[in-house]
């Protein structure tokens, strides 16, 4: 199996591996400290969280359990809607950082701009939150800072009243959900776009003729197909999995390349029902 972590080069330098492991709803104690284990047994070198989760102790626990040192670990962390604001966000990255173990977090994100309480207000709040990210920052607890679920008009509002620019914006993207305009203007605006939930269009792929056949063409899982299909869209996925098998299923997508016309075919898919974003 080839090395999954490549990295990509943030704005202030901070290598990111390329693929993530994530950890969203694994809240069962030894589920989620078993799979952070298993990750970086498996060779991951990217774990995300968020306080939101209630697992950053058990995400912790996981590291030290598996003897991979801190330091070749890039390990992300976000901000809870419930500790927005200036004084509560900088009070909330010391807490998160113990809660974990570690001196630093390598990446801390706003989880969601617009959050219950300041639905009126959520410019300002953005704003004053951000400047306690800054300050992290600039004391090195936070080797890079970021947005998450930031579309335009957040980005538009945030950004000219930044001292220091967001580095990563991290949205929800898989064939599908594209968000082609949050992710042109991330871009442009210096930020590596990770993709979360990618893995979400399996249920519906498993009926899809065409995919089955690039199943068989690839020699590849429609997971495996998922999460190539980010790598060559250059959005960083984070995926996650309970299931050891299903843990190095996924880190094994760097031996092969989706070639145009099937990157054509996931650009063009649809996907059915209600999407939440
Ligand atoms: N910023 C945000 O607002 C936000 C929102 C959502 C997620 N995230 C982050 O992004 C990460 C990934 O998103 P996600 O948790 O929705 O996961 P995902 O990688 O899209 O996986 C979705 C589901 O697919 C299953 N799965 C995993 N590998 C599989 C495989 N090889 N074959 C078949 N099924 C497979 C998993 O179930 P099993 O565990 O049972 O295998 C998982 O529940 C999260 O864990 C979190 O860290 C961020």
């Amino acid at each position: 199996m080839k090395n999954a972590n490549v990295t990509v080069t943030l704005t202030n330098g901070t290598e990111m591996p390329i693929l993530g492991y994530g950890t969203w709803q694994n809240t069962d104690p030894k589920e989620c400290i078993d799979g952070v284990e298993a990750a970086l047994k498996a060779g991951y070198r990217h774990i995300d969280t968020a306080q939101m989760y209630g697992n950053e102790q058990l995400v912790g626990e996981g590291i030290r359990n598996s003897h991979v040192a801190r330091e070749e670990i890039f390990l992300t962390s976000k901000l809870d809607n419930i500790n927005h604001g200036y004084e509560k966000a900088k009070q909330t990255i010391e807490e998160s950082l113990e809660r974990l173990g570690v001196d630093y977090l390598d990446l801390f994100l706003i989880h969601w701009p617009v959050v219950e309480g300041h639905e009126e207000d959520w410019k300002q709040d953005n704003i004053e939150t951000w400047r306690a990210l800054e300050e992290a920052y600039e004391a090195g607890k936070l080797k890079a800072i970021g947005l998450s679920n930031f579309k335009v008009e957040h980005l538009e509002n945030l950004l000219p009243n930044c001292r220091i620019k967001p580095m990563v914006n991290q949205i929800r993207l898989h064939p599908g959900v594209l968000q082609e305009e949050t992710v042109a203007m991330s871009r442009e605006n210096g930020m590596v776009v990770e993709a979360w939930s990618p893995l979400s269009p399996i249920p519906q792929m498993k009926e899809n003729e065409a995919v089955i056949k690039m199943t068989d063409k690839y020699n590849k899982t429609i997971a495996q197909l998922l999460l190539r299909y980010c790598i060559q869209k250059q959005f960083v996925p984070l995926t996650k999995s309970v299931h050891k098998d299903r843990i190095i299923e996924n880190y094994d997508i760097f031996d092969f390349e989706i070639d145009e016309e099937d990157m054509h075919y996931f650009d063009q898919f649809e996907m059915e029902g209600d999407i939440f974003m």
